[in-house]
């Protein structure tokens, strides 16, 4: 349970909140890369309260502005992407990607006007496939993040996006807690005699070698943030051995978790106000490139297929209004646990359903909770000290390379600490090939 200023504190990211000052030292994912083509349309884009225009100009640059025209405000989402820079439809200003007025059509020729003006421009980073932001201070600008599977190239990449009308929180929540794998993902993770790590089945369902509903969670804490192990018993053989799986928080909102054979996964949960956040699920094939058919499969595993289950703004077709299009007549039938399909909507119907804002004073947390409470624990020490003197944020006190980190999962004995499966080695030479 938190105090109200202790949820306020956590939540709220505008300019003006003290969480949303910590948030804007950090690297952030603004939107996809392959979103913005060059000259193609400008997308919006919301980002820490603010309300942005990215586009991609004829040089392949990245802008990422003020979505208000520095003019008189007209949206510039509207605006023609030409010739190095964005045209406001109203009056003709153009802007490049830097954010300085380049033209002012209706002003007399000889004027120097525009060139005084210049519009917020953020600085941007292109890597993994997606478009980076830095909404800080000059000057505190951290070094981009290489995570394992930003290495890798697109052909091996699937990025599932999808926005979870409801705040960050609560959605960084579900990640660090194991114990709902068992109940609300049921239909989708089988517990399996025989195999020893999650594998992918056949029918898009994952098998493990348990179907231990009650894990027991242990945290520890890292540089970056902690890594929690959920350990089970296993189906086969549960006296002499123990199933762990590994998850590393890493602050502010990502986290990797242990993946299907062959593959690496992220998640990652951008504040884009109080009350929205963008969910992506980043999984990176460390031998084959994904092929169409295997994209295909993935999108419906996870429940986000544009068209059928998103739209073009990645807003999920279920909402609150229509109760998240739960088909009670599945449930009835035995075909599904839910009513829900799709593991990555699954959670984000959860996450809505808690409201906006959960209001976690209201909440009973027990032994199961036991990483997301270290998780706001860390995030409220650093918000509080990050804003009483300026230490820096959690995992911007020292370089890290997160490219080492590496969520694992195994059967060990029951007696080995679970810390002896975290082994720091890299486990693919992409990162290498990637430094060379
Ligand atoms: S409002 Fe954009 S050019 Fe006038
Ligand atoms: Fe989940």
């Amino acid at each position: 349970m938190l105090t109200r200023e202790e949820n306020e504190l956590l939540c709220r990211v505008g300019p003006d909140a003290p969480m949303g000052g910590m948030l804007r030292r950090y690297w952030l994912p603004a939107i996809v890369s392959s979103e913005l083509a060059a000259d193609g349309a400008p997308k919006r884009v919301s980002l820490l309260g603010e309300k942005l225009v990215a586009f991609r100009d004829s040089r392949g640059v990245v802008g990422l502005l003020d979505e208000s025209c520095p003019h008189r405000g007209a949206s510039l989402v509207l605006g023609r992407n030409e010739e190095c820079g964005i045209r406001c439809l109203y009056h003709g200003w153009k802007i490049d990607t830097g954010g300085n007025v380049t033209e002012t059509p209706p002003e007399p020729e000889d004027s120097s006007f525009g060139a005084r003006i210049r519009t917020t421009s953020y600085p941007v980073e292109e890597r993994g496939g997606f478009v980076w932001a830095y909404m800080g201070p000059a000057g505190t600008m951290p070094p981009p993040l290489d995570f394992e599977w930003t290495a890798g190239p697109d052909t091996h990449r699937v990025i599932i996006k999808v926005r979870a009308a409801c705040n960050w929180l609560q959605t960084l929540e579900g990640v660090i807690d194991s114990a709902h794998s068992n109940f609300l993902h049921a239909d989708l993770l089988v517990g399996t005699a025989g195999v020893s790590t999650t594998h992918l089945k056949d029918d898009g369902a994952f098998a493990r070698p348990s179907n231990d509903g009650r894990p027991k969670i242990e945290v520890e804490d890292t540089p970056y943030g902690f890594k929690y192990a959920a350990i089970r018993r296993p189906m086969v053989d549960a006296d002499t051995k123990k199933y762990v799986r590994i998850t590393h928080f890493i602050a502010p909102i990502f986290a990797i978790f242990p993946a299907a054979a062959g593959l690496v996964n992220m998640q990652m949960f951008v504040p884009l106000d109080d009350e929205n956040t963008m969910h992506y699920f980043v999984k990176l094939s460390l031998g084959d490139p994904i092929d169409d058919r295997q994209r295909e499969i993935h999108m419906k595993r996870a429940g986000t297929r544009m068209g059928l289950e998103i739209d073009e703004d990645y807003n999920m077709l279920r909402n609150s209004e229509n109760l998240w299009l739960q088909d009670r007549a599945a449930m009835e039938s035995g075909a599904s646990i839910t009513g829900i399909n799709g593991v990555t909507t699954q959670d984000v119907v959860m996450q809505e359903s808690m409201g906006p804002i959960y209001d976690r004073t209201k909440e009973h947390l027990g032994a199961s909770d036991a990483a997301l409470i270290r998780m706001r624990r860390l995030m409220l020490d650093s918000v509080r000290r990050f804003t009483a003197d300026g230490t820096p944020p959690l995992g911007l006190a020292e370089p890290i390379d997160y490219a080492l980190i590496h969520a694992r999962e195994r059967l060990i004995p029951v007696d080995a600490p679970w810390q002896s499966i975290d082994d720091p080695d890299p486990s693919t030479g992409l990162i290498e090939a990637h430094r060379r």
